[in-house]
């Protein structure tokens, strides 16, 4: 059953005030609900509907007495209500039952909720929706001695002792929330506690609660969340609101974290560090994931979004906000290459494929299945787009505006940009197209220089074939023009505004013929054709002082080769690489000195295989490998000195830390290793084996046990001691275990399908716990070319895990079954495969809503 933008209607009854009383007993959970409700005077009557699911109802009562209601399986409906009046439920749910891990579930260490979207129905009647808005209070019951830690949202009212050994604990909320914003904890949890003084003087206790001994993994996620709550003061002018400020780790979650009003909810993965146990990468993405849900508490919470078609509005945003904040603290020119380098990897196949959606969909059936890259990363790039539009000055000042008119309200995606252009005066008519378009643009660019005039014409048109029109899209083009020798052009740098299919735009006083470097810092989400030549690519690797595009160069360079060598090798021909190629990456090693280690890292990182597959009609995803494989291997024999020799120099020798300036020496030296190994021998492992042993911290240990996975040797000791060794030392840190079931995932070794059916086995794997899955299944199923395997083997193992998991936990089997978005872009043998596997999920009785709609489009 499908679910219409076009249909919304606001809610028939408003809910002032939520009294909640929940009962953690042996045998279910007891919530007594309270709601103080009224007619919403701006709608016609209708009847009081409200959502549930898996509820059993024990009581209902109007006002003290008795009335008549009508249940479904998940409805709840009262008819002949006063205008105002008091709602009093009582409903029994089964938190130990519940592998879904959506509204009230056990964990190992207590329990646990998870309400965004459609969660809050699974606790107890309410109508389920964002823009019913209400002021909560919670009291929690639970035995003392299991259940030490009774948390809410809101702040601590009263607590104490009940018969029993059991104790209880009232939370309030002073600030009115949409019930997908509730959340409730009790647990066995350690605590580590802070403070934070907001710029206007008031105290903030903050609080991060985790497993019992993992306290001293917190540290770093504390200091993130301070440092937000810094940066949102300084950049956005935001203050925190709230006395208490509580973030939760649990281990089984389904998603990365949930903004919960004053009390967050994560993933153990984006809160849990210690340099030997948690990468760079794993470092940075805290202090992105921790941010990015201390920033919905304004964009968000503060101001909600009024139906679920319109999640882009606080996602995209606040994505924006989280990348905004980790460029500032990290390293800018790097975190805009890894965020276009995911967007690539992930959002233009989605756009592509039969998901694809608008980042405000106009239609769903199942929400949970609509938190995708296209509304978190591609939403994040049209509000960087607005921002490039009017200036980071009038884009602060749109944001003032829309706190302005908005605090309180649950808004729209109009709401927002009617905001930004009343704040900057830019018509943002045109530029909704963003909006409610699916698919990836493409702008085609061609220049002309005319040496007579001195003038350089580029002449750009745009089109996007998954658009339901032809019209044009507004796009922001930033461009510069360099001479031959990589001098900047003065005067050259622009933002153009694409608004026509088609469009010229005029250099004057342009005296040489230039090279033109387009869509600097990635400034729209694009296709860019432009038959740029190697020679001009060269220039800009070299030169371009927009550090985005000078990889993007190196980028467009190595696509052309490997697509090309993928030909070839289809062909049954050898690929031959271009010396220039050679000696490009041969420069680069040699500045990492002054270009940062980092961005030399990134730059010399080949293009992924998943990217590649999108610009190719039928991809032979053997031949894409090996093309790619050959290039690598190329570059490790032609550069093998300088990968030994910047192997050896970059060395960090200081304690660690995750800074960005040791994070950059690590990742080159890591990317310098990786080549090494590719062309393996007993040097090379013993080399990476040493690394493995000897590394003090989880970064160089893991990029060592990377590389020794890669290996395509049949046996190679040294990776089979480093995978026993490295899970028999950490075997009881379930986030590094996931780690070591990723890395053999994700191998390029022919068996590792066998390998990873056979993990399925192991003690480590778990069906319930969605970092395993993800780690395992899903991993596997990005994994290009041993997934697509030409005999179906990869599909027919998808298909029988989404099987497996489909009842247990809908959401996160959905997810594995996005692994066959592209199956359309294969040849026909293996396609074949793909659609007997779609069918045998679809046709199974009783299948989940959310794998459903997956799987029916994929199909469709
Ligand atoms: N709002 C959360 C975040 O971005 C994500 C929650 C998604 N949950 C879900 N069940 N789909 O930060
Ligand atoms: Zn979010």
């Amino acid at each position: 059953q499908t679910i219409y933008l076009k249909d919304y209607t606001p809610p028939a009854w408003l809910v002032d005030t939520v009294d909640l009383d929940v009962s953690i007993e042996a045998d279910g959970t007891v919530v007594s609900a309270t709601q103080t409700l009224r007619r919403n005077p701006a709608v016609a009557d209708q009847p009081l509907v409200l959502d549930g699911e898996e509820l059993e109802t024990l009581a209902v009562s109007v006002d003290g007495r008795e009335h008549p209601y009508l249940a479904s399986a998940t409805s709840l409906t009262l008819n002949d209500l006063p205008a105002s009046c008091t709602l009093r439920t009582v409903v029994r749910i089964q938190p130990d039952n519940n592998t879904r891990l959506s509204g009230m579930y056990r964990s190992k260490d207590g329990y646990f909720t998870q309400c965004e979207a459609q969660g809050f129905r699974r606790i107890t009647w309410f109508m389920d929706r964002p823009d019913v808005m209400s002021t909560y209070t919670v009291t929690l019951h639970a035995d003392r001695a299991t259940f030490p830690v009774l948390l809410a949202n809101g702040n601590p009212v009263a607590s104490g002792d009940e018969a029993n050994g059991r104790h209880w604990a009232t939370w309030a909320d002073p600030f009115r929330k949409p019930a997908y914003l509730f959340a409730l904890v009790a647990g066995k949890l350690d605590v580590l506690r802070d403070t934070f003084r907001t710029a206007s003087g008031r105290e903030v206790q903050l609080a991060i609660y985790v497993e019992p001994g993992k306290l001293d993994q917190c540290p770093h996620a504390m200091a993130a969340l301070k440092k937000s709550m810094k940066w949102d003061e300084e950049r956005f002018g935001l203050e925190c609101d709230l006395d208490h400020y509580m973030i939760v780790a649990v281990g089984d979650f389904n998603m990365g974290a949930m903004e919960n009003k004053g009390l967050n909810i994560f993933n153990t993965k984006y809160v849990l560090a210690r340099p030997d146990v948690a990468t760079d990468v794993d470092f940075e993405n805290i202090d992105r994931v921790v941010a990015h849900e201390y920033f919905h508490n304004w964009t968000g919470n503060r101001v909600t979004c009024r139906d679920w078609f319109q999640l882009s509005l606080k996602e995209g945003l606040t994505v924006f906000r989280d990348q905004e904040f980790g460029a500032d603290l990290h390293n800018r020119q790097t975190a805009r290459i890894r965020e276009v380098r995911g967007l690539r990897a992930a959002q233009f196949p989605e756009d592509a494929g039969p998901m694809a959606h608008p980042i405000r969909p106009e239609s769903f059936v199942e929400i949970n299945n609509f938190y995708t890259a296209t509304v978190y990363e591609k939403g994040a790039e049209v509000i960087r787009m607005i921002q490039t539009l009017i200036g980071r000055d009038a884009f602060r000042a749109g944001m003032d505006e829309y706190f302005r008119r908005h605090d309180g309200q649950a808004v729209t995606c109009e709401d927002f940009v009617a905001a930004m252009a009343a704040a900057s005066g830019f018509d943002f008519t045109q530029f909704m197209r963003w909006y409610r378009q699916p698919g990836t643009p493409r702008i085609a660019a061609d220049g002309f220089w005319d040496a007579d005039s001195a003038s350089y014409t580029l002449t750009l048109s745009q089109s996007n074939p998954r658009a339901s029109d032809d019209a044009p899209y507004l796009i922001p083009v930033r461009v510069a023009l360099f001479a031959a020798d990589g001098r900047l052009l003065p005067g050259s740098e622009r933002l153009l505004q694409l608004s026509a299919s088609s469009q010229s735009f005029v250099f004057e006083n342009v005296a040489e013929e230039p090279v033109p470097s387009l869509l600097r810092d990635f400034s729209a989400p694009v296709y860019l054709d432009f038959d740029d030549t190697p020679e001009q690519l060269t220039v800009l690797l070299a030169h371009e002082s927009d550090p985005f595009n000078a990889w993007e160069a190196g980028q467009r360079l190595a696509t052309r080769l490997i697509l090309a060598a993928s030909t070839e090798i289809a062909a049954g021909r050898t690929p031959v690489w271009p010396a220039s190629f050679v000696d490009a990456a041969r420069q680069l090693l040699q500045s990492h000195a002054e270009r940062g280690a980092a961005f030399v890292a990134e730059a010399l990182t080949l293009p992924g295989e998943t990217t590649l597959a999108e610009l190719i009609s039928v991809v032979d995803p053997d031949a894409l490998h090996a093309a790619r494989n050959s290039l690598s291997r190329h570059l490790a024999e032609q550069l093998e000195n300088e990968f030994a020799g910047l192997y050896a120099s970059l060395t960090v020798s200081e304690a660690y830390t995750p800074s960005s300036e040791h994070a950059g020496r690590r990742a080159l030296r890591n990317l310098c290793l990786s080549y090494l190994v590719e062309f393996d021998g007993e040097a090379v492992r013993e080399l990476a084996f040493k690394q493995f042993r000897e590394a003090d911290n989880m970064t160089d240990q893991f990029a060592a046990l990377a590389a020794l996975a890669n290996i395509n040797a049949a046996d190679c000791r040294q990776r089979d001691s480093a995978l026993a060794e490295f899970y028999a030392r950490w075997q009881d840190e379930a986030l590094v275990v996931d780690k070591w079931l990723q890395v053999q995932s994700t191998s390029r070794r022919p068996d590792t399908l066998a390998t990873v059916k056979a993990l399925t086995a192991h003690p480590a794997f778990d069906l319930g716990n969605p970092n395993k899955i993800y780690a395992l299944i899903r991993a596997f199923g990005a994994n290009l070319v041993r997934f697509n395997a030409a005999d179906g083997s990869g599909y027919a193992f998808m298909a029988e895990q989404i099987l497996a998991l489909h009842d247990r936990n809908p959401q996160v089997a959905s997810r594995l079954a996005r692994c066959f978005d592209r199956w359309k872009k294969f040849d026909a043998g293996r396609q074949a495969h793909a659609q007997a596997a779609l069918r045998r999920v679809r046709d199974h009785q009783g299948l989940s809503r959310d794998v459903l709609e997956v799987v029916t489009r994929a199909l469709g």
